[in-house]
């Protein structure tokens, strides 16, 4: 079993220390192992796993393998689940134990496929749901473990239902409670409503996670003066600059090499998808429109995106230092999915179904919508600069810290 990492002992010590827990979002295809460990070493103090489906959880060792892996100093490290039924979300939370410092539950996600199956922010609808699957993991685990739950606003106006939902998920026995600051329609051109979390974190007693909009430790740090939040969540800011919590304006290139040295020695752990998107996002600041749609547009093979990297950015001239070169041994998990089929069996008896093998779900079958609509973005914006803005090429860098 992996060293564990008490999580409310984390929040906790921060309250005393007038501050924050500066968090790294769930964020499905990337939020993996090798970005938790490029992100905790830019003052990131607990990382989310990326939502990972519960019920393939629980059925497929290949899902298992896919979906989750980890190290020893992968800490503090909290496994995100969506689950639309409690004994998916508890057998999952026990498989998983042995690795993680905490479990949470996905009711934000907006996405079509996922409201349709009861995933995700649909779940919102339902809060005795949610609060029967919280508190059944809740009294089923150690106390020291965290239990844990993302939710979105349920209204922009009004904060009474959302504050009701809280105080019942909070009446649960939860750790905490991560509260993104929209509500699951709108879109995130709509500013995050900091009022509306200020007012939820003055209205229940346990750890809550602001998040939404935070690009900068600036933005941070005005999130936690205006709410006094516990912690703030960061995802597509900490995407474009994997070390938004250090301070750093944008990303070094001293984090790209570290990224380089993390896919290098993951080697096959790490998908090209993956590697490839990182390196996309974080030097969006880095590259010209022009060389970053070169990079989006390489062949796909790493050893390209290796060479295109060092020929781009001056990493060479980063000064090395020990915790450049080493990187952990992934750990070899192994699973008991006994109890769990027992479970299944049992529910299956009563309504007349079977447990089935294997999982269908596959994030990285795609490319996804973050990454389509980034490459969207920018393959506008050259066509409109080579249509007539001025555009500058060359391969200069553009350092803008
Ligand atoms: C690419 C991507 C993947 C995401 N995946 C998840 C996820 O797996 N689980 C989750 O709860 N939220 C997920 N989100 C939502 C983020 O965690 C976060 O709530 C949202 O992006 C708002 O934060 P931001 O303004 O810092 O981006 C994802 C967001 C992005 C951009």
């Amino acid at each position: 079993m992996k060293e564990k990492t008490n999580i409310r002992e984390l929040f906790s010590s921060a309250a005393e220390r007038n501050t924050f827990l500066k968090i790294c979002a769930p964020m499905v295809r990337y939020s993996k192992l090798e970005f938790r460990s490029l992100v905790r070493t830019y003052g990131t103090d607990l990382a989310f796993t990326s939502m990972i489906m519960a019920d393939s959880f629980c059925k497929s060792e290949k899902a298992r393998l896919n979906e989750f892996t980890t190290h020893k100093d992968d800490t503090p490290l909290v496994a995100q689940f969506a689950a639309n039924n409690t004994i998916d979300f508890l057998s999952a939370s026990e498989m998983v134990f042995p690795y993680v410092d905490g479990v949470d539950l996905n009711c934000g996600c907006p996405q079509r496929w996922a409201m349709a199956e009861g995933y995700g922010s649909a779940l919102l609808n339902t809060p005795e749901l949610i609060a029967d699957m919280l508190g059944t993991v809740r009294r089923n685990m150690p106390s020291s473990f965290s239990v844990s739950v993302k939710v979105r606003l349920l209204s922009s106006t009004n904060q009474k239902r959302t504050i009701d939902m809280c105080r019942q998920l909070e009446a649960t026995g939860i750790t905490f409670l991560t509260v993104h600051g929209r509500t699951a329609p709108e879109m995130t051109k709509v500013p995050v409503h900091r009022e509306a979390l200020q007012e939820i974190k003055q209205s229940i007693a346990i750890p809550m996670v602001a998040n939404g909009d935070i690009f900068t430790l600036d933005d941070a740090e005005q999130m936690y003066s205006q709410t006094k939040c516990d912690g703030i969540m960061a995802a597509r800011g900490i995407l474009s600059n994997p070390a938004l919590f250090s301070g750093h304006k944008s990303t070094p290139v001293e984090c790209v090499k570290r990224w380089l040295n993390i896919c290098q020695q993951a080697d096959t752990d790490i998908t090209y998808q993956c590697m490839h998107h990182h390196f996309s996002f974080m030097t969006e600041s880095l590259l010209t429109k022009r060389l970053r749609l070169e990079l989006n547009n390489l062949s796909k093979e790493k050893q390209n995106v290796f060479e295109f990297i060092r020929a781009h950015l001056p990493i060479d001239s980063v000064v090395d230092d020990v915790s450049l070169q080493d990187y952990p041994e992934k750990l070899s998990c192994s699973y008991n999915d006994q109890i769990y089929r027992q479970r299944a069996a049992e529910q299956g008896a009563k309504n007349g179904s079977t447990v089935a093998d294997g999982c269908a779900y596959d994030p990285e079958a795609s490319d996804g919508n973050f990454f389509r609509s980034k490459r969207a973005e920018l393959d506008d914006d050259v066509a409109e600069d080579v249509d007539g803005v001025a555009f500058m090429d060359g391969g200069s860098l553009l350092f803008d810290e």
